[in-house]
Protein backbone atom coordinates (compact mmCIF):
# COMPACT_ATOMS: atom_id res chain seq x y z
CA UNK A 1 0.00 0.00 0.00
CA UNK A 2 3.02 2.46 0.85
CA UNK A 3 5.41 3.38 -1.99
CA UNK A 4 9.44 3.60 -1.24
CA UNK A 5 8.75 7.48 -1.41
CA UNK A 6 5.90 7.66 0.89
CA UNK A 7 8.56 5.77 3.58
CA UNK A 8 11.59 8.24 2.58
CA UNK A 9 8.75 11.01 3.53
CA UNK A 10 7.95 9.14 6.58
CA UNK A 11 11.35 8.82 7.41
CA UNK A 12 12.31 12.54 6.88
CA UNK A 13 9.12 12.88 9.59
CA UNK A 14 10.67 10.70 12.51
CA UNK A 15 13.44 13.11 12.17
CA UNK A 16 12.08 16.30 12.53
CA UNK A 17 10.12 14.77 15.57
CA UNK A 18 13.22 14.20 17.02
CA UNK A 19 14.17 17.55 17.12
CA UNK A 20 11.18 18.22 19.44
CA UNK A 21 11.79 15.43 21.90
CA UNK A 22 13.29 18.00 24.63
CA UNK A 23 11.01 20.65 24.27
CA UNK A 24 7.57 18.79 23.39
CA UNK A 25 6.75 17.10 26.99
CA UNK A 26 4.35 16.78 28.04
CA UNK A 27 3.27 16.63 24.28
CA UNK A 28 4.42 14.08 22.09
CA UNK A 29 7.53 14.88 19.78
CA UNK A 30 6.15 14.65 16.34
CA UNK A 31 7.04 15.26 12.59
CA UNK A 32 5.14 16.34 9.51
CA UNK A 33 6.39 16.82 5.65
CA UNK A 34 3.85 17.94 2.99
CA UNK A 35 4.64 16.98 -0.10
CA UNK A 36 2.60 18.06 -3.74
CA UNK A 37 3.97 16.92 -6.90
CA UNK A 38 6.76 15.28 -5.52
CA UNK A 39 8.08 18.50 -3.88
CA UNK A 40 8.40 19.07 -0.56
CA UNK A 41 6.25 22.34 0.49
CA UNK A 42 6.34 22.34 4.24
CA UNK A 43 7.71 20.82 7.16
CA UNK A 44 7.43 21.03 10.72
CA UNK A 45 7.71 19.76 14.45
CA UNK A 46 6.05 20.05 17.90
CA UNK A 47 7.01 23.12 19.51
CA UNK A 48 6.75 23.90 23.32
CA UNK A 49 3.37 23.05 25.17
CA UNK A 50 1.02 25.88 24.16
CA UNK A 51 2.39 26.45 20.98
CA UNK A 52 1.01 25.54 17.33
CA UNK A 53 1.57 21.61 16.83
CA UNK A 54 3.60 20.04 14.12
CA UNK A 55 0.83 20.49 11.23
CA UNK A 56 -0.11 23.52 11.92
CA UNK A 57 4.07 24.31 11.49
CA UNK A 58 3.85 22.46 7.88
CA UNK A 59 0.92 24.36 6.85
CA UNK A 60 2.54 27.57 7.59
CA UNK A 61 5.39 26.87 5.67
CA UNK A 62 3.68 25.45 2.53
CA UNK A 63 0.97 28.39 2.67
CA UNK A 64 -1.31 28.06 -0.42
CA UNK A 65 1.12 24.78 -2.05
CA UNK A 66 -0.63 22.67 0.97
CA UNK A 67 -3.65 22.68 -1.58
CA UNK A 68 -3.85 18.94 -2.81
CA UNK A 69 -0.82 17.84 -0.99
CA UNK A 70 0.06 14.81 1.37
CA UNK A 71 0.86 15.37 4.08
CA UNK A 72 2.83 12.93 6.50
CA UNK A 73 2.76 12.97 10.06
CA UNK A 74 4.29 10.62 12.83
CA UNK A 75 1.28 10.31 14.99
CA UNK A 76 -2.97 11.00 14.56
CA UNK A 77 -3.50 14.56 13.82
CA UNK A 78 -4.91 15.77 16.96
CA UNK A 79 -9.17 16.18 16.73
CA UNK A 80 -9.54 18.21 20.34
CA UNK A 81 -9.41 21.83 21.62
CA UNK A 82 -6.44 21.79 23.83
CA UNK A 83 -4.28 24.95 24.00
CA UNK A 84 -4.12 25.26 20.26
CA UNK A 85 -7.31 24.15 18.24
CA UNK A 86 -7.51 20.82 15.90
CA UNK A 87 -4.88 20.04 13.54
CA UNK A 88 -7.48 17.95 11.59
CA UNK A 89 -9.33 21.04 10.97
CA UNK A 90 -6.52 23.13 10.01
CA UNK A 91 -5.17 20.08 7.43
CA UNK A 92 -8.85 20.02 6.12
CA UNK A 93 -9.25 23.79 6.32
CA UNK A 94 -5.95 24.36 3.78
CA UNK A 95 -7.07 21.71 1.60
CA UNK A 96 -4.91 18.92 1.81
CA UNK A 97 -5.86 15.83 -0.28
CA UNK A 98 -4.25 12.71 1.55
CA UNK A 99 -2.92 12.19 5.08
CA UNK A 100 -0.22 9.23 5.95
CA UNK A 101 0.09 8.41 9.61
CA UNK A 102 2.44 5.45 11.52
CA UNK A 103 0.31 5.28 14.58
CA UNK A 104 -2.84 6.57 16.51
CA UNK A 105 -2.57 8.88 19.41
CA UNK A 106 -3.42 6.79 22.62
CA UNK A 107 -4.75 10.17 23.96
CA UNK A 108 -8.30 9.60 24.92
CA UNK A 109 -9.15 12.76 23.27
CA UNK A 110 -8.40 11.79 20.20
CA UNK A 111 -7.43 7.96 19.56
CA UNK A 112 -9.38 7.53 16.20
CA UNK A 113 -11.35 10.52 15.96
CA UNK A 114 -8.65 12.43 14.45
CA UNK A 115 -8.29 9.42 11.29
CA UNK A 116 -12.16 9.61 11.74
CA UNK A 117 -12.59 13.38 11.04
CA UNK A 118 -10.58 13.53 8.25
CA UNK A 119 -12.01 11.03 6.69
CA UNK A 120 -15.72 12.35 7.39
CA UNK A 121 -14.23 15.40 5.41
CA UNK A 122 -13.41 13.68 2.70
CA UNK A 123 -9.41 13.19 3.28
CA UNK A 124 -7.92 9.80 2.05
CA UNK A 125 -5.76 9.01 5.40
CA UNK A 126 -3.92 5.97 4.76
CA UNK A 127 -2.16 4.76 8.58
CA UNK A 128 0.52 2.74 9.82
CA UNK A 129 3.54 3.54 7.64
CA UNK A 130 6.58 2.77 10.08
CA UNK A 131 4.67 2.59 12.84
CA UNK A 132 7.28 0.64 15.02
CA UNK A 133 9.78 2.94 14.26
CA UNK A 134 7.50 5.75 15.63
CA UNK A 135 6.16 3.41 18.56
CA UNK A 136 9.75 3.22 19.56
CA UNK A 137 10.51 7.05 19.15
CA UNK A 138 7.31 7.66 21.43
CA UNK A 139 7.23 4.98 23.62
CA UNK A 140 7.51 7.00 26.87
CA UNK A 141 4.66 9.39 25.94
CA UNK A 142 2.90 6.15 24.48
CA UNK A 143 3.27 4.63 28.21
CA UNK A 144 2.39 7.43 29.82
CA UNK A 145 -1.05 8.29 28.50
CA UNK A 146 -2.02 4.83 28.26
CA UNK A 147 -1.03 3.28 31.75
CA UNK A 148 -1.13 6.68 33.70
CA UNK A 149 2.11 6.40 35.01
CA UNK A 150 5.41 7.76 33.92
CA UNK A 151 7.92 5.59 31.73
CA UNK A 152 10.84 4.74 34.14
CA UNK A 153 14.02 4.27 32.51
CA UNK A 154 16.96 2.58 35.02
CA UNK A 155 20.40 4.13 34.26
CA UNK A 156 23.22 2.52 35.76
CA UNK A 157 26.75 2.34 35.11
CA UNK A 158 28.68 -0.88 36.22
CA UNK A 159 32.09 -2.14 36.09
CA UNK A 160 33.29 -5.04 33.74
CA UNK A 161 32.01 -7.62 36.45
CA UNK A 162 29.07 -5.86 37.14
CA UNK A 163 29.11 -4.27 40.29
CA UNK A 164 28.17 -0.81 40.93
CA UNK A 165 29.98 0.41 43.88
CA UNK A 166 33.41 -0.43 45.49
CA UNK A 167 33.35 -2.35 48.75
CA UNK A 168 33.76 1.32 50.32
CA UNK A 169 30.83 2.84 48.63
CA UNK A 170 32.24 4.94 46.24
CA UNK A 171 30.79 4.46 42.35
CA UNK A 172 32.49 8.37 40.87
CA UNK A 173 33.47 7.32 38.10
CA UNK A 174 33.20 4.47 37.09
CA UNK A 175 32.87 5.44 33.58
CA UNK A 176 34.66 7.94 31.69
CA UNK A 177 33.50 11.43 30.15
CA UNK A 178 31.97 10.27 27.05
CA UNK A 179 29.23 8.12 28.67
CA UNK A 180 29.06 10.75 31.70
CA UNK A 181 27.75 12.82 29.26
CA UNK A 182 25.51 11.24 27.27
CA UNK A 183 24.11 10.12 30.90
CA UNK A 184 23.35 13.89 30.51
CA UNK A 185 21.16 13.96 27.81
CA UNK A 186 19.15 11.08 29.23
CA UNK A 187 18.46 13.17 31.89
CA UNK A 188 17.96 16.30 29.19
CA UNK A 189 15.44 13.92 27.55
CA UNK A 190 13.61 12.73 30.88
CA UNK A 191 10.68 14.76 32.65
CA UNK A 192 12.34 13.78 36.39
CA UNK A 193 15.33 12.11 37.62
CA UNK A 194 15.34 9.89 40.63
CA UNK A 195 17.64 8.64 42.92
CA UNK A 196 16.64 6.40 46.69
CA UNK A 197 18.18 7.63 50.17
CA UNK A 198 21.00 5.50 49.81
CA UNK A 199 22.44 7.28 46.88
CA UNK A 200 21.27 10.86 48.27
CA UNK A 201 23.52 10.12 51.19
CA UNK A 202 27.08 8.62 49.72
CA UNK A 203 26.84 10.87 46.74
CA UNK A 204 25.31 14.22 47.50
CA UNK A 205 24.18 14.39 43.85
CA UNK A 206 22.55 17.56 42.00
CA UNK A 207 21.02 15.84 39.23
CA UNK A 208 21.22 18.59 37.43
CA UNK A 209 21.68 18.92 33.63
CA UNK A 210 25.50 19.85 33.32
CA UNK A 211 27.23 18.07 30.89
CA UNK A 212 27.10 17.80 26.98
CA UNK A 213 24.56 19.61 24.37
CA UNK A 214 21.27 18.66 25.35
CA UNK A 215 19.36 21.64 27.16
CA UNK A 216 16.03 21.03 28.19
CA UNK A 217 13.58 24.31 28.41
CA UNK A 218 13.31 23.89 32.38
CA UNK A 219 15.48 21.37 34.30
CA UNK A 220 14.21 17.97 35.16
CA UNK A 221 12.26 17.31 38.14
CA UNK A 222 14.24 15.83 41.17
CA UNK A 223 12.92 13.12 43.25
CA UNK A 224 13.91 11.32 46.11
CA UNK A 225 12.75 8.43 47.67
CA UNK A 226 13.22 8.57 51.86
CA UNK A 227 10.92 6.87 53.56
CA UNK A 228 11.96 7.21 56.93
CA UNK A 229 13.68 11.08 56.79
CA UNK A 230 17.08 10.00 57.06
CA UNK A 231 18.49 12.41 53.88
CA UNK A 232 18.63 16.35 55.71
CA UNK A 233 17.48 19.17 53.74
CA UNK A 234 20.46 21.07 52.74
CA UNK A 235 23.31 20.49 49.70
CA UNK A 236 22.75 20.83 45.60
CA UNK A 237 19.53 18.49 45.63
CA UNK A 238 17.97 20.67 48.01
CA UNK A 239 19.31 24.31 45.95
CA UNK A 240 16.06 25.09 44.87
CA UNK A 241 17.82 27.75 42.71
CA UNK A 242 19.07 24.25 40.51
CA UNK A 243 15.71 22.63 39.64
CA UNK A 244 12.78 21.50 41.58
CA UNK A 245 12.65 18.60 44.36
CA UNK A 246 9.92 16.32 45.12
CA UNK A 247 10.75 13.99 47.98
CA UNK A 248 8.55 10.74 48.46
CA UNK A 249 8.14 9.40 52.15
CA UNK A 250 6.02 7.67 54.22
CA UNK A 251 4.48 8.26 57.51
CA UNK A 252 7.76 6.96 59.29
CA UNK A 253 9.24 10.31 58.87
CA UNK A 254 9.29 12.70 61.40
CA UNK A 255 7.44 15.80 61.23
CA UNK A 256 10.51 18.21 61.35
CA UNK A 257 12.46 16.59 58.20
CA UNK A 258 9.36 17.38 56.00
CA UNK A 259 9.16 20.42 57.30
CA UNK A 260 12.78 21.11 56.73
CA UNK A 261 12.87 19.27 53.34
CA UNK A 262 9.67 22.26 52.47
CA UNK A 263 11.12 25.06 54.22
CA UNK A 264 13.99 24.18 51.92
CA UNK A 265 11.42 24.70 49.28
CA UNK A 266 10.68 21.10 47.80
CA UNK A 267 7.50 19.02 47.58
CA UNK A 268 6.70 16.54 50.13
CA UNK A 269 4.36 13.92 48.85
CA UNK A 270 3.57 11.33 51.89
CA UNK A 271 2.61 8.03 50.35
CA UNK A 272 1.98 4.16 51.26
CA UNK A 273 4.68 2.11 51.41
CA UNK A 274 4.73 -1.68 50.11
CA UNK A 275 7.77 -3.93 50.10
CA UNK A 276 11.11 -1.88 51.03
CA UNK A 277 9.91 1.42 50.88
CA UNK A 278 7.46 4.26 49.57
CA UNK A 279 5.08 2.65 46.85
CA UNK A 280 6.63 2.62 43.16
CA UNK A 281 2.91 2.63 41.39
CA UNK A 282 2.07 5.90 43.36
CA UNK A 283 5.40 7.67 42.60
CA UNK A 284 4.80 6.75 38.81
CA UNK A 285 1.31 8.13 39.02
CA UNK A 286 2.15 11.09 40.79
CA UNK A 287 4.57 11.82 38.67
CA UNK A 288 2.60 11.37 35.32
CA UNK A 289 -0.10 13.83 36.79
CA UNK A 290 2.85 16.31 37.36
CA UNK A 291 2.98 15.96 33.04
CA UNK A 292 6.47 13.91 33.57
CA UNK A 293 6.44 11.06 30.49
CA UNK A 294 9.74 9.69 31.62
CA UNK A 295 11.31 9.53 34.85
CA UNK A 296 15.25 8.22 34.83
CA UNK A 297 16.00 6.36 37.81
CA UNK A 298 19.27 6.71 38.49
CA UNK A 299 19.98 4.40 41.49
CA UNK A 300 20.74 3.34 43.66
CA UNK A 301 20.93 -0.65 43.67
CA UNK A 302 17.83 -0.88 45.86
CA UNK A 303 15.80 1.16 44.13
CA UNK A 304 16.67 -0.47 40.80
CA UNK A 305 15.88 -4.02 42.52
CA UNK A 306 12.62 -2.45 43.81
CA UNK A 307 11.92 -1.76 40.61
CA UNK A 308 12.63 -4.39 38.74
CA UNK A 309 10.71 -6.36 41.41
CA UNK A 310 7.57 -4.79 41.35
CA UNK A 311 7.31 -4.91 37.47
CA UNK A 312 8.12 -1.35 37.19
CA UNK A 313 11.45 -1.52 35.04
CA UNK A 314 10.29 -0.20 31.44
CA UNK A 315 13.64 0.51 30.34
CA UNK A 316 17.33 -0.03 31.09
CA UNK A 317 20.47 2.02 29.99
CA UNK A 318 23.35 0.34 31.57
CA UNK A 319 26.80 2.15 30.95
CA UNK A 320 29.59 -0.43 31.13
CA UNK A 321 32.86 0.89 32.10
CA UNK A 322 36.36 -0.37 32.23
CA UNK A 323 36.96 -1.19 36.03
CA UNK A 324 36.87 -4.38 37.79
CA UNK A 325 35.32 -4.21 41.40
CA UNK A 326 35.44 -7.46 42.53
CA UNK A 327 32.96 -9.25 44.28
CA UNK A 328 32.81 -7.07 47.30
CA UNK A 329 31.06 -4.77 45.06
CA UNK A 330 27.39 -3.59 44.87
CA UNK A 331 25.54 -5.53 42.83
CA UNK A 332 23.24 -3.74 39.87
CA UNK A 333 19.80 -5.29 41.64
CA UNK A 334 19.88 -5.31 45.75
CA UNK A 335 17.15 -7.34 47.51
CA UNK A 336 16.65 -8.86 44.23
CA UNK A 337 16.73 -13.43 43.84
CA UNK A 338 16.37 -15.74 41.22
CA UNK A 339 16.06 -19.30 42.58
CA UNK A 340 17.38 -20.65 39.03
CA UNK A 341 17.35 -19.73 35.28
CA UNK A 342 13.55 -20.58 35.29
CA UNK A 343 12.34 -18.08 37.42
CA UNK A 344 14.97 -15.00 35.96
CA UNK A 345 13.44 -12.13 34.20
CA UNK A 346 14.41 -11.89 30.46
CA UNK A 347 15.17 -9.03 29.19
CA UNK A 348 16.09 -8.52 25.51
CA UNK A 349 18.84 -5.72 24.13
CA UNK A 350 17.21 -3.21 22.25
CA UNK A 351 20.88 -0.92 21.37
CA UNK A 352 24.63 -0.98 22.36
CA UNK A 353 26.90 1.85 21.33
CA UNK A 354 30.78 2.52 22.07
CA UNK A 355 31.86 5.51 24.21
CA UNK A 356 35.56 5.52 24.06
CA UNK A 357 36.69 2.69 26.87
CA UNK A 358 33.44 2.36 27.86
CA UNK A 359 29.58 1.12 26.54
CA UNK A 360 25.96 1.64 26.94
CA UNK A 361 23.66 -1.23 26.39
CA UNK A 362 19.57 -0.47 26.10
CA UNK A 363 17.76 -3.49 26.82
CA UNK A 364 13.76 -3.60 27.93
CA UNK A 365 11.73 -6.06 29.50
CA UNK A 366 11.52 -9.54 26.39
CA UNK A 367 7.58 -9.81 27.43
CA UNK A 368 5.77 -7.10 28.51
CA UNK A 369 5.15 -8.69 32.15
CA UNK A 370 2.00 -6.81 33.66
CA UNK A 371 3.44 -5.27 36.79
CA UNK A 372 2.36 -6.71 40.31
CA UNK A 373 -0.88 -3.84 40.75
N1 LIG B 1 26.91 3.02 39.57
C1 LIG B 1 25.80 3.66 39.58
O1 LIG B 1 25.19 3.88 38.54
C2 LIG B 1 25.25 4.17 40.86
C3 LIG B 1 24.12 4.99 40.85
C4 LIG B 1 23.58 5.40 42.05
C5 LIG B 1 24.18 5.03 43.23
N2 LIG B 1 25.30 4.25 43.23
C6 LIG B 1 25.90 3.81 44.49
O2 LIG B 1 24.91 3.04 45.13
C7 LIG B 1 25.07 3.18 46.54
C8 LIG B 1 23.74 3.54 47.14
O3 LIG B 1 22.77 2.56 46.77
P1 LIG B 1 21.86 1.83 47.83
O4 LIG B 1 21.36 0.60 47.19
O5 LIG B 1 22.61 1.72 49.09
O6 LIG B 1 20.70 2.87 48.10
P2 LIG B 1 19.57 3.48 47.16
O7 LIG B 1 19.03 2.45 46.27
O8 LIG B 1 20.05 4.76 46.59
O9 LIG B 1 18.49 3.89 48.27
C9 LIG B 1 17.77 2.87 48.91
C10 LIG B 1 16.91 3.48 49.96
O10 LIG B 1 15.90 4.29 49.35
C11 LIG B 1 14.77 4.30 50.19
N3 LIG B 1 13.58 3.92 49.46
C12 LIG B 1 12.36 4.51 49.58
N4 LIG B 1 11.46 3.92 48.82
C13 LIG B 1 12.09 2.91 48.19
C14 LIG B 1 11.63 1.93 47.27
N5 LIG B 1 10.36 1.86 46.85
N6 LIG B 1 12.53 1.03 46.83
C15 LIG B 1 13.82 1.08 47.23
N7 LIG B 1 14.30 1.99 48.10
C16 LIG B 1 13.43 2.90 48.58
C17 LIG B 1 15.02 3.27 51.28
O11 LIG B 1 15.49 3.98 52.43
P3 LIG B 1 14.43 4.45 53.53
O12 LIG B 1 13.83 3.21 54.13
O13 LIG B 1 15.20 5.27 54.47
O14 LIG B 1 13.40 5.19 52.75
C18 LIG B 1 16.17 2.46 50.76
O15 LIG B 1 16.98 1.91 51.75
C19 LIG B 1 26.13 4.22 46.76
O16 LIG B 1 27.33 3.56 47.01
C20 LIG B 1 26.20 4.93 45.44
O17 LIG B 1 27.48 5.46 45.19
C21 LIG B 1 25.83 3.81 42.07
Amino acid sequence: MFSDVDGEHMEAALALAELARLIAPPNPWVGCVLVRDGQVVGEGHTLEPGSAHAEVNALAAAGAAARGATAYTTLEPCSHHGRTPPCVDALVGAGVSRVVTAIFDPDPRVSGNGVARLRDAGVAVEHGLMAQEVRRQLRPYLHQRSTGRAFALLKAAASLDGRTAAADGTSRWITGPDARRDAHRLRAESGAVLVGAGTALADRPSLTVRHGQARPPRPPLRVLLDSSGRVPASGALFDRSLAPTLVFTSARSSATARHAWEAAGAEVFVAPERDAGVDLAVVLRALAERGVLQVLVEGGAFVHGSFLRSGYADGLALYVGNAVLGASGAPLFAGFEVAGMDRAPRWRVSGAERMHDDGRVDSEPAAAAPPRE
